[in-house]
């Protein structure tokens, strides 16, 4: 048996016997993949954590997304497998900067992407994903004025999508702002028969939303290449998802837009580091209960809206 295989049967007999759920993100590598009880996008992701009967959950993503299942579920342990996985875009806006900007604008309802610690969102009224950011928006009384943070892109998005007053937070994942206009015009000129399909955290998703088939999020892409009847795809998002779509719908061909749409922290979570972490139990993540029960507030909201 090769070296990846022991230890992946290693960690599926350790998980076993310490009664713990190992979820990871669509950007995981392939080989996390491999033993995970469920792989999936933020929303997803979030569901499961607050439902399973698991006393352990092991989080392969990055740290917001543990924290989200910390949240819901304070008498679990959760724990990443390197507390070094953090967000760019969730670290693009901290609380006290989020309470000035309100300050600026008494009576404006706070959305924020779930891309964000637990202390911004415990300052937010909703929450929303990039599955169901548009119906949260519209869930909110039209004469109200919204503040989107952190996510600059969607946000803009969503204000043209809409035509609400919204203002946005000038944040970004350091990914996603690599997918450029030039990099789709020039996958679409090498690929012409392929749909193309981007994350709404694209740096270039106003410019490039025309030309787009579908604007989904991370598992929507996963589940419209696999569903569409065409065979070609060109995708615009962290090029992780690759392995994702390979594993579900082998017979497609995908083209990342580029190569450079890469999160090395979401690549830290290895098969090493989650053995460790489940010997160990390290690294937990846990929530002051002050600050868990009011970020429940707007993760609950967005839960109810969708
Ligand atoms: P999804 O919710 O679409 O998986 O996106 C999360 C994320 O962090 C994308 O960069």
């Amino acid at each position: 048996m090769d070296k990846t295989k022991e230890l992946q049967e290693y960690i599926l007999e350790l998980k076993k016997k310490r009664n713990a759920i190992i979820l990871a993100h669509n950007y995981q590598r392939g080989e996390v993949q491999d033993i995970a009880d469920v792989i999936g996008d933020s929303l997803l992701l979030a569901q499961k954590a607050a439902k399973t009967d698991c006393e352990i959950i092991v989080f392969c993503g990055v740290h917001f997304m543990a924290e989200t299942a910390a949240i819901f579920s304070p008498e679990k342990i959760v724990l990443i497998p390197d507390k070094e996985a953090g967000c760019s875009l969730a670290s693009m806006i901290s609380v006290d900067s989020l309470c000035k900007w309100k300050s600026e604008h008494p009576g404006a309802i706070v959305v924020c992407y779930v891309n964000s610690s637990a202390e911004v969102k415990a300052e937010s009224d909703y929450c929303c994903t990039s599955s169901n950011a548009h119906k949260v928006i519209n869930a909110i009384p039209e004469d109200r004025e919204i503040l989107f943070i952190p996510d600059q892109y969607l946000g803009q998005y969503l204000k043209n999508l809409t035509g609400r007053n919204i203002h946005i937070w000038p944040g970004y994942c350091h990914a996603h702002h690599k997918i450029t206009t030039e990099s789709v015009v020039r996958k679409i000129n090498e690929h012409p028969e392929a749909e193309f399909v981007m994350h709404p955290e694209c740096g270039c998703l106003t410019h490039c939303m025309k030309f787009a088939d579908k604007i989904l999020s991370t598992e929507g892409i996963v589940k419209y290449v696999k569903e569409s009847p065409n065979k070609s795809f060109i995708i615009g998002t962290e090029v992780g998802i690759l392995d994702r779509i390979k594993r579900v719908a082998p017979e497609k061909e995908v083209h990342p837009v580029t190569e450079e749409a890469y999160c090395e922290f979401m690549k830290l979570n290895t098969l090493e580091k989650i053995a460790w972490s489940l010997e160990d139990l390290e690294y937990r993540v846990t929530v002051p209960e002050d600050i868990a029960k009011k970020a429940r507030v707007p993760i609950q909201r967005m839960l109810e809206i969708v």
